[in-house]
């Protein structure tokens, strides 16, 4: 089993951040550090980073990693919404904030986290292994409506009502090999052949609710981008378009100042851009990395610069 993540998009991401001697930077989704050791050679002996992840487990790889660092490091084990606001309530105003989100290859390849539909496990799937909630609380528990809403929203699955059905059909579930089952049983035939798994999306989507990862961004989003002061840079890596979208979105509208209703013919609200973006397109791997690591293949970075100071939500200038 190899406990190694290639970072994704590392030159591309560190280009953009530019962080420079003595700078402070925020890595939300520390995994295997990757990303990390790029930022910290670059910031240097007068540089900071700080490192999140609600994964349990990374705590001693970050040991391992700031045993070596040529920086000042830290650690916050949990959700990088919580960590960015306590930060912000400790008064730290990063120069750069960055997240590469999803599952990193190690705990895909941790057969027994139950991550993975091709690997026999329990239906885990808990990035933070001291949540409550589990693949197989919201497999075995949740009302089939909202099992079938789960796979429709949050793997964009065309057959999330007939999945949903074979799934309460076939209660208890307890591996996945067994959700792996249920869901091509609840597909047609045709359907389970091309297009990648036929379980991708079902796992993607389920992984999704157990670890609330949409929710987590849409909060974490607002507070990387509150505490950066101008000057300040902020990049995202995301490997799915429910997330891409968000950061697109987020960023679109910071770059574009007015948050007035589209039908309003002029601007009442007098919003000035707060951000230039550094990506008008999402920049994507190119194929020598793609083919080094195939898990990059999905993977969008956006990144933006903050030209001016947050202004309130709702105030007007
Ligand atoms: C794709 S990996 C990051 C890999 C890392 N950039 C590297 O180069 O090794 C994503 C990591 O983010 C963590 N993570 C995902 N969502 C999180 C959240 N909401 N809060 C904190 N950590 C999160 C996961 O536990 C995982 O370790």
């Amino acid at each position: 089993m190899p406990a190694e993540h290639a970072p994704v998009l590392a030159p591309e991401l560190t280009g953009l951040l530019a962080p420079a001697p003595g700078e402070t930077a925020i890595d939300c989704t520390f995994g295997g550090g990757g990303h990390a050791r790029r930022v910290a050679a670059a910031i240097g002996p007068e540089g900071a980073l700080i490192c999140i992840d609600r994964d349990p487990a990374a705590r001693p790889r970050f040991e391992r990693f700031a045993a070596e660092a040529p920086c000042r490091t830290r650690l916050l084990s949990g959700d990088y919404a919580a960590g960015l606001r306590t930060l912000y309530g400790e008064g730290i105003r990063p120069d750069m904030v960055y997240m590469d989100l999803g599952m990193s290859s190690i705990q895909v390849d941790a057969r027994e986290r139950g991550f993975s539909y091709s690997y026999e496990a329990p239906l885990d799937m808990r990035m933070d292994t001291r949540q409550e909630l589990t693949a197989a609380d919201v497999v075995n528990e949740w009302p089939e409506s909202r099992l079938a809403q789960v796979l429709r929203r949050f793997g964009e699955e065309r057959y999330a009502g007939g999945i949903a059905r074979e799934i309460v059909r076939r209660r208890p579930l307890r591996t996945t090999s067994e959700l792996v089952a249920a869901v091509k049983a609840g597909m047609p035939a045709s359907a389970r052949f091309g297009g990648g798994h036929p379980a991708k999306r079902t796992f993607q989507a389920i992984r999704i609710a157990v670890n609330g990862e949409l929710d987590s961004l849409d909060d974490a989003l607002p507070a990387a981008w509150a505490m950066l002061p101008v000057g300040g840079r902020f990049a995202a890596i995301s490997f799915h378009s429910l997330e891409d979208r968000r950061v697109k979105r987020f960023l679109a509208a910071r770059a574009r100042g007015c948050v007035c209703p589209p039908e309003l013919p002029v601007c009442a609200c007098g919003r000035e851009p707060e951000a230039e973006l550094l990506t008008r397109r999402a920049v994507a791997p190119g194929a020598d990395e793609v083919a080094a690591n195939p898990r990059a293949r999905s993977a969008h970075l956006r990144a933006a610069l903050k030209i001016a100071a947050s202004q309130p939500a709702g105030s007007a200038a």
